[in-house]
């Protein structure tokens, strides 16, 4: 199986540039069956008011990026995971959908809000499970989400194979602790992350890149520069994810003691 990431930098507010960006980009791509693309790629991310979210925002599962994508998901038979900044009811979410060769497989409405985030997304409502594309077990999580080991040991327990990790990072952490997340899980990860710096109203964040992908030995299989563009696709064996010993006597979900565990559901 080929898996990937799509590196770019989103330009704020262009909704309509940035997917042109990535079908660009896609389109010079060599073959994949799955590639993950950044956190809010419709939108881009350093938000001052509500009307900039609803001016590049989309309802779920009828907007421009998520028709676009699953066209290209359809049309190549394959799986294509990205960041979009939702719009549902009267509120914002910033998701993950998931495109495949049936069109939109589902969406994951981001758990844990990053900093200002807060002032304009709802927390979202998940779900942390698994969705299945063309055999293979796909959990998507977005960006500051990687602070909580929980979250992706949840879709461990719900039988991902790879996490499809969105991300806008501007903290330094992220990469390294994903190498933790793959060995505690046996999991592969695939952490799509932004580049560039955005100021808006007196805010200026930069965006860290190094996106990567990392195996269930803690291997970093891929990774990109701090500030290019790029998509990297690499080959890997789902079987790697399924074997969850580590060695003979050690089973990373079986030997839990989970009796031990309750504060973490207080
Ligand atoms: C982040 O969660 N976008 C830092």
């Amino acid at each position: 199986m080929k898996v990937g990431f799509l590196q770019f930098q989103p330009i704020f507010g262009q909704v309509e540039n940035n997917l042109e960006k990535i079908l660009k980009m896609i389109e010079k791509a060599s073959d994949f069956d799955l590639l993950v693309l950044p956190e809010l790629a419709n939108s881009g991310y350093v938000f001052s008011k509500k009307e900039e979210l609803e001016k590049t925002s989309e309802v779920l599962p009828t907007g421009l990026f998520t028709g676009k994508l699953a066209e290209i998901a359809q049309s190549r038979n394959v799986a294509i995971v990205c960041g979009i900044c939702e719009k549902s009811g009267d509120n914002f979410f910033n998701s993950s959908i998931l495109l495949g060769p049936t069109g939109f497989v589902g969406k994951y409405q981001k758990i844990h809000l990053f900093d200002r985030e807060k002032l304009f997304f709802k927390p979202g409502n998940g779900p942390l499970k698994s969705f299945e594309v063309k055999g293979v077990k796909i959990g998507m999580l977005i960006c500051f989400d990687w602070i909580f080991p929980e979250a992706t040991r949840i879709l461990a327990l719900e039988g991902i194979d790879i996490l499809a990790h969105s991300a806008n990072l501007v903290l330094p952490y992220s990469q390294t602790a994903m190498l933790a997340r793959s060995i505690e899980n046996r999991i592969f990860t695939i952490t799509s992350n932004r580049i560039g710096t955005e100021k808006n109203k007196g805010v200026e964040l930069t965006f860290t890149g190094q996106s990567q992908i990392t195996s269930p030995k803690m291997e970093i299989l891929a990774s990109a520069g701090t500030d290019t563009e790029e998509i990297k696709i690499v080959e890997i064996d789902i079987e790697l994810a399924r074997n969850k010993w580590l060695n003979e006597r050690n089973h990373v979900l079986m030997d839990r003691r989970s009796e031990f565990y309750s504060k973490l559901i207080e």
